[in-house]
Order: C-alpha cells, then sequence, then structure tokens
C-alpha cells in the first residue's frame, strides 16, 4: 500500500472507534449551554472578502468534518449550501441524526477520503477544514486536492498543529510507542496514569492544561495514540499554502503573532520588532511564546489575497469601514482604561477610544467615525481612529472593508 494509502487506513481506523470531537445530540440546547464549534464562519465574511460583502447563498465544503462541525455550520447558515465529508462512517452518522433532528436540509454528508474531493463535481466559495490536514499521509496533497475545488474568488479557513505547544506531545507520542501502546482502551488508561506521574516540570503539562481533549478517551488517543500527526510553524504555514497552489490570508487570532499584543509596549525588544515584516513577527512571536498548539489561519487564491489586501495607507483609508469581530466583548470600563477580550485575549484602550469603539457598527466608515469623534471634542480625533482600527485589526478583534 502506498504510504498516503497506509496513513488514511490507519487514521479511518481512529475515527471509526474513536470519533471525534465529542458527539453533540441536540444543537439547539449545544447553542444554548454557550458551546461553539471551531471555525463556524457566519460573521467572519469581512474577514475572508474585505473588497464586497459576499452575497449569500454560498457553497461550503467541511472537509473531514468529525461528528458535529458540518451538521453546526448548517444549523447557523440555513440559507447555505453545505457538503460535509469524512473518512469515518461513524462520524457521518452522528451528524445525519443531527440533520434528522434539525431538520438541516441544506446540508449533504459523503463519506469520502479529502484525496477524492474532485469527483463530487463541485467547487466552493468556503472550504474549512479543521484539525485534518495534519493527519493525512500527505497534507500537501491533501491541500492541493482542497485548493483545486475552491472557486477563484473563495478561501480556505484552515487549522493545523503548532510545533512550540507540542513539543512535549511527541515526546509522550515516542515514549507510548516504545512502551508498545495501541488504541486499546488499556492504553489510554495507561496514558492517563502515565501524565499523573509526570513531574510537574514536564513541557507536556501545558498543553494538558491547556486542551479540552484530556477530558475524553477520544481527546486523548487523537492527542497520543495518533499514529499520522505532524505539526507547522509559521514558516512551515507559508510554505504549505505556497507550495500548493495558495497564498497566507491571515490568522484568525492576530493578537497570538504581535510582539506589540504579547510583550509590554515598553520593553526595549520592541525597537527591534519594527524593523520585522508581519511574516518574522510572527514567527519570532510563535518561538518566544511557546503557546500555540494549533494554527488557525485563512488562505486563498494569490490574485484573491493581492485584491483583498487592507492597505492602511491607501488613499481609500477615510472609505473604509471597520467591522467588530463577532466574538469582541467590550469595550467596558475597567478601572480608568477600556477593557475588550476575546477569546482570552484581554486587552487596554484608553478611555478616548471608548468614543471611537462604540462608533464603530460596520456601517460607518472611518471618515465618519473620525467625524463623530471630533464632534465628541477628541482632540486629534484622525490619528487615535487610525491607532485603534489598525492596531485591533492587525490583533483579528476589528475587520476591514476596503
Ligand atoms: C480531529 S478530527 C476534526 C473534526 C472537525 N474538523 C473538528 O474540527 O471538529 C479529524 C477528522 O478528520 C477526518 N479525516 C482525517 N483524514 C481524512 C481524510 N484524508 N479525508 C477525510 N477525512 C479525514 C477524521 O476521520 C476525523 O473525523
Amino acid at each position: 500500500m502506498a504510504s498516503s494509502e497506509s496513513a488514511s487506513a490507519k487514521i479511518a481506523e481512529q475515527y471509526k472507534k474513536w470519533v471525534y470531537p465529542q458527539p453533540v445530540h441536540d444543537l439547539d440546547a449545544f447553542v444554548a449551554s454557550g458551546s461553539r464549534i471551531r471555525g463556524e464562519p457566519s460573521g467572519l465574511w469581512p474577514k475572508y472578502w474585505p473588497r464586497q460583502r459576499q452575497s449569500r447563498p454560498l457553497d461550503i465544503l467541511v472537509a473531514g468534518c468529525g461528528t458535529v462541525q458540518a451538521a453546526y455550520f448548517a444549523y447557523h447558515n440555513r440559507d447555505c449550501r453545505l457538503v460535509g465529508i469524512d473518512l469515518s462512517a461513524e462520524s457521518i452518522q452522528r451528524q445525519a441524526a443531527l440533520v434528522e433532528k434539525h431538520g438541516l436540509d441544506n446540508l449533504k454528508l459523503v463519506e469520502m477520503n479529502i484525496l477524492d474531493v474532485a469527483t463530487l463535481g463541485k467547487d466552493f466559495d468556503l472550504i474549512v477544514s479543521t484539525g485534518v490536514l495534519h493527519h493525512m499521509g500527505d497534507p500537501d496533497a491533501g491541500l492541493r486536492a482542497l485548493a483545486a475545488c475552491l472557486r477563484p474568488d473563495g478561501v480556505m479557513d484552515l487549522m493545523v498543529y503548532g510545533k512550540g505547544l507540542r513539543v512535549g506531545v511527541y515526546m509522550l507520542q515516542e515514549a507510548f510507542r516504545l512502551l508498545g501502546l495501541d488504541q486499546s482502551q488499556a492504553s489510554v488508561d495507561m496514558v492517563k496514569a502515565v501524565i499523573a506521574a509526570l513531574p510537574a516540570h514536564h513541557t507536556v503539562n501545558t498543553y494538558v492544561n491547556s486542551t479540552k481533549d484530556m477530558h475524553f478517551d477520544g481527546g486523548i488517543v487523537d492527542s497520543f495514540l495518533n499514529p499520522v500527526d505532524r505539526a507547522y510553524n509559521v514558516p512551515d504555514i507559508y510554505a504549505f499554502c505556497e507550495n500548493n497552489g495558495l497564498a497566507f490570508m491571515s490568522w484568525h487570532e492576530g493578537f497570538r503573532y504581535s510582539l506589540a499584543a504579547r510583550f509590554d509596549a515598553a520593553h526595549p525588544m520592541q525597537s527591534l520588532a519594527a524593523r520585522l515584516d508581519a511574516r518574522t513577527e510572527a514567527h519570532v512571536c510563535d518561538l518566544l511564546t511557546q503557546s500555540q498548539g494549533t494554527h488557525s489561519f485563512v488562505a486563498a487564491k494569490p490574485a484573491h489575497v493581492e485584491a483583498n489586501r487592507v492597505d492602511f495607507r491607501s488613499p481609500a483609508w477615510p472609505q473604509m469601514v471597520p467591522v467588530r469581530h463577532p466574538h469582541l466583548v467590550g469595550p467596558e470600563p475597567q478601572g480608568t482604561a477600556i477593557g475588550c477580550s476575546r477569546e482570552g485575549h484581554q486587552f487596554f484602550l484608553p478611555p478616548v477610544s471608548a468614543h471611537i469603539m462604540g462608533a464603530i457598527d460596520g456601517k460607518r466608515s472611518i471618515a465618519e467615525i473620525e467625524a463623530l469623534a471630533t464632534r465628541a471634542g477628541m482632540a486629534n480625533a484622525p490619528a487615535n481612529v487610525r491607532t485603534v482600527v489598525e492596531t485591533m485589526a492587525r490583533f483579528g478583534h476589528l475587520f476591514v472593508l476596503i
């Protein structure tokens, strides 16, 4: 068997027995509990298509959809047409039950390998694939297969493992292989017993304490007993895109790749950081923080990325329209500052920024926001608006329609 075929066979076997993620039986209750599934796209259109609001309905492919993801997206995007594909018949069955329960007639589920996606005979505006390509024998072949059914102005929303936080995971995977563990329940119990006995200084503990995957056996198999698993750093991600006919477009959590977001503004390193291009800064930040077990990013065809680049110095700046990220919380007064947060990143803005953040409604242009702030008595409104919008956009907390 060719290596990618044998990898697919091993992975199919794993996700047949240990489906991922933990199945959901009722999406109404799941959503009411405040739970979310990775990569849900509604509210992200300005990130994917800054140049125009994409007219719906969209065709969306969820590649390696697991037990919930495609059904959850179909539930939230009833006017879009979705296809969910996965190697694991068991995972597909879990989602078929959700289709039935919630009347999701906008979702088609197909048991298939990503490598065969062309046989669907379809192309897509949006392809979401999170936590999947790094489990393929040849992830580049997987990405190329997906890119081949991406429309010219389509986007791909991807998540692959990050090297930094997973160093300890790979140490344990190797130890467990040498100990002869397999994917049986006895091996899963042994993994738990070993992790409970590790010295506190073991680097895997940061990963263990930060992942939800320790709370169910399928997650433990996925992390520690997975036979096909590789991780990426920032240069690997750019190369992954560029070697497969795509271009990197943006990070989901820009703040994780920004030295300004992660280190004190007064730290002497900041003057060195200012000389770095965005790609190098992201890599340096990843190396210095060692906090990324995953990288979530958007890729597209090079022409789409070029046409949708947000140039903060463009003469069109006054006509651009900032849009809040749907998960941004705040601004809320916090002592003498204004606090905002998203995905665990808490940040503070000077009180003067409250007017600016409050004026960002997804409709007002930069010029209109500046005028509002000036009328409210703000000195240097254009400079303040620029600082707030540019910084928040770089951190991924705002999108900018161009
Ligand atoms: C870790 S789960 C992620 C599920 C889902 N994307 C999520 O984020 O919740 C990986 C899924 O990818 C599927 N998968 C792995 N390799 C695949 C391939 N070559 N073709 C199709 N599905 C694949 C597995 O069966 C499994 O359901």
